[in-house]
């Protein structure tokens, strides 16, 4: 029951504020603990508020190899955020995930639905602008940075 309470409140909102469990665990008749402590348990449960566009870079191995360390540092500097948070003007969210399942297009960037390949770190930049001011970026798909 909590466990679907929270996920109807995440897909409704795209994450769990500290209100939302409150006022979850009260509706059920739980204890606030016991909401997180579910939420917690789950890693598909967010607790930041996510950006407009949510970036995910790959720390995988094959993207590890190809140095997406540094790739996800120049994102952090870029946008002046760590992994895990989101701009203070809500643009734009960070996160590093494990493996895309795309090894061989290393490193590999995904914002919002759109797949960047072989992303470097002095590409960082450039890719971000695709996605300021005029909302989606209308790129392909599958964008290499070797194609800019
Ligand atoms: S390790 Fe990055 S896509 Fe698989």
């Amino acid at each position: 029951m909590v466990l679907a309470a929270l996920q109807a409140v995440q897909d409704a909102h795209g994450y769990l504020s500290p209100e939302s469990v409150q006022a979850i665990a009260e509706y059920l008749g739980v204890s606030q603990n016991e909401a997180y402590g579910v939420a917690s348990f789950y890693a598909q449960f967010k607790f930041i508020r996510p950006g407009r566009h949510a970036v995910k870079v790959c720390q995988g191995t094959a993207c590890h190899v190809r140095r997406s360390d540094l790739v996800l540092e120049a994102f952090e500097r870029e946008l002046g955020i760590e992994n895990g948070q989101t701009t203070a003007d809500g643009e734009f969210s960070l996160e590093r995930v494990a493996c895309f399942g795309c090894c061989a297009l290393a490193p590999v960037v995904v914002v919002d639905e759109d797949v960047h390949a072989r992303v470097r770190m002095t590409g960082v930049k450039r890719l971000l602008k695709k996605y300021t001011g005029t909302g989606r970026s209308s790129e392909k798909l599958v964008a290499s940075e070797s194609d800019n």
